[in-house]
């Protein structure tokens, strides 16, 4: 299994920064170097939006690592990300985690974490991924505008009438263990084929049906999981099925965002 070097900061501007800044500087991190954060002040979320990581009430967490993989193969592994997510949380609390193609965590619906994958290419090979994972932990209230879509870990604690306390560092340990654990799964093959089961086991949605916003036309279709590229399956109504690539679509459920 891989050795991980963990860095923590009780406060720093973006854990995803962090890590860029550093493997531009003289002092490249080793592979699989991790940073941490009680508290981020500039936390970033995807498609440019702000990430609010409140004081020591949430994890922030970023993996540096140098995979060999082909470039076009990168978004295969960040589909690791939310499972392992996924895992850390099922093992160490017990909580029913699903995922939503391709990497979001959810508990009853409930987004319980963000996580925003970046790279460099160098040719045709990437010249480093770096997985920032946001886990929502101690919150207790969210700002209007996502209550009804986030839930924290203790939230979801009380609603399973579970004793158990959560501690930030053993989920930020436990997600990196499992990050490492599917890692070494997918370096055999180089894709998801010993993975499949563990994914789609956890995928909301499976053999309902979904709507595909296709850039290129919305359709709908029966969502039959994912395949060993990490694309997800949908079933069109005329039979055929489409191999949908998380790159260029989104997929919601038929009345809402799951
Ligand atoms: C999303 O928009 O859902 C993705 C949010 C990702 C947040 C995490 S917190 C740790 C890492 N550092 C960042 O600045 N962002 C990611």
């Amino acid at each position: 299994m891989q050795k991980i070097t963990h860095f923590y900061f009780d406060e720093i501007d973006s854990t995803n920064d962090e890590l860029k800044r550093r493997f531009h500087s003289d002092d490249r991190p080793a592979d699989w170097t991790v940073v941490s954060a009680g508290h981020q002040t500039a936390g970033k979320g995807r498609s440019g939006h702000e990430w609010k990581s409140p004081t020591e009430d949430s994890v922030a967490t970023s993996l540096i690592f140098y995979p060999k993989v082909q470039i076009r193969h990168v978004p295969r592994l960040t589909i690791l990300s939310g499972m392992a997510v996924a895992a850390a949380l099922e093992k160490l609390y017990a909580l029913p985690t699903r995922l939503k193609w391709p990497n979001d965590v959810l508990i009853h619906e409930r987004k319980i974490c963000g996580i925003l994958c970046e790279m460099e290419p160098d040719g045709d090979r990437a010249a480093y991924v770096i997985v920032g994972i946001g886990v929502n932990v101690h919150q207790k209230d969210f700002p209007e505008d996502i209550r009804d879509m986030a839930t924290s870990v203790d939230l979801e604690l009380k609603k399973s009438e579970q004793k158990m306390q959560s501690s930030r560092k053993d989920i930020d340990r436990q997600i990196w263990l499992e990050f490492a654990r599917l890692y070494q799964e997918f370096e055999k093959t180089e894709d998801l084929s010993d993975l499949l089961d563990e994914y789609n086991k956890r995928l909301v949605n499976v053999n309902q049906t979904v709507r595909v916003l296709d850039p290129l036309g919305e359709y709908q279709g029966k969502s039959l999981g994912i395949d060993r590229r990490g694309d997800l399956l949908v079933q069109r109504e005329d039979g055929s099925i489409v191999a949908v690539d998380s790159g260029e679509v989104h997929v919601r459920g038929i009345y809402g965002y799951v």
